[in-house]
């Protein structure tokens, strides 16, 4: 298993001298843990997609240290540069016009002439980025369809015998994937909800940008085809109680839950009961998502029940990642 770096700045030298030699390294981001490798280089980044044993027409999202390098990559119009003045360095990731005759890997973008790009608001994920002065692929660092990576730990676990270095620094704040946007119709769409909401995309734009999730439909985004962020048992959405044999994630007070047949809610063991937020807070609730989830999927439980999770501003994202990891 691969040794865990606590990203001091020796580790974060060490990091960058990897991707520039073109490994792979899973690193730290606001959001979730990425796998990162240089996006110029086609065989770094096959290494990424072989890892995760990602399907090869799903593209990556490029990270980059500011605007001055994201416009080297893509075409941005004065909306777009006044989302990222507004939201970059941050949770926000924009599908644009491709600039013609980059140097990137063509894998990158499976072939679109569209382009996802980022700006991470990360310490180190900032440092890696300047130190290594390499535009970087970095999808979540964790194999396809299940949840993203929190923590340096769950890195491991997923993926720890195929990436050369995991650079450890925490939890991630967020807990949850970037915004993504399709900057390249007429219309602002959010293809992936995050911390990033409609209302605050509109605040600059004018509108209220329309969801596409691609759920029900044919998806506009690659990646977004149904079941993804699963864990490998079963997950039941909106319990009102719980079954015998079900552990619990639980959102705000559990003083109104059961378990069918009798039992209390507060005699579950620690293995089968996890809250997300006890004072019912969305945010904190968003970070704990994809930890929880892991926590509850350890062997002991056969499937997990989760409550009622609000609809509205982070709220969207979470239940729109809960919608896929129970689908199957
Ligand atoms: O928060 C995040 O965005 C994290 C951190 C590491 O930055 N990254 C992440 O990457 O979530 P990934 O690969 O797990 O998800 C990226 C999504 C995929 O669903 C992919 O299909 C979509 O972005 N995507 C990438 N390029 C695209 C494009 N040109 N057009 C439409 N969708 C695109
Ligand atoms: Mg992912």
């Amino acid at each position: 298993m691969t040794k865990i770096s606590v990203s001091s700045p020796k580790a974060i030298k060490q990091a960058s001298k990897i991707l520039q030699e073109g490994g792979i390294v899973a690193l730290p981001t606001e959001t979730v843990y990425g796998l990162a490798a240089n996006a110029i280089d086609e065989k770094a980044v096959a290494k990424i997609f072989s890892a995760k044993k990602r399907p090869s027409f799903n593209p990556l999202i490029i990270h980059l240290p500011n605007m001055e390098e994201a416009q080297k990559y893509a075409e941005f119009n004065d909306i777009a540069k006044s989302l990222a003045a507004r939201f970059w360095p941050g949770a926000l990731t924009m599908i644009l016009p491709k600039k013609k005759n980059t140097n990137l890997s063509n894998l990158v973008t499976a072939g679109l002439d569209t382009i996802a790009i980022r700006v991470p608001a990360n310490k180190i994920m900032q440092q890696v980025l300047k130190i290594s002065a390499l535009p970087l692929a970095a999808p979540s660092a964790n194999k396809s369809g299940s949840p993203s990576p929190t923590t340096a730990e769950h890195v491991a676990k997923s993926l720890g015998s195929e990436v050369d270095m995991i650079l450890a620094a925490g939890k991630c704040e967020l807990g949850l994937e970037s915004t993504i946007i399709d900057m390249t119709s007429k219309q602002i769409v959010i293809l992936r909800p995050g911390a990033i909401i409609a209302e605050d995309i509109e605040d600059i734009i004018g509108y209220k940008p329309e969801y596409d999730f691609g759920i029900h439909e044919k998806p506009k985004s690659p990646g977004q085809t149904l079941r993804h962020y699963a864990p490998s048992i079963p997950i039941r959405l909106n319990a009102v109680d719980i079954r015998k044999d079900e552990a619990l994630l639980a959102f705000g007070s559990t003083k109104f839950m059961g378990i069918r047949g009798g039992g209390r809610i507060s005699d579950l063991p620690d293995y089968a009961f996890k809250n997300l937020s006890e004072k019912g807070d969305l945010y904190e609730a968003a970070s704990n998502l994809f930890l929880m989830l892991r926590e509850l999927d350890n062997g002991k439980n056969k499937s997990i029940a989760v409550m009622n999770i609000p609809n509205n501003e982070i709220g969207i994202a979470i239940n729109e990642r809960l919608e896929r990891a129970a689908s199957s």
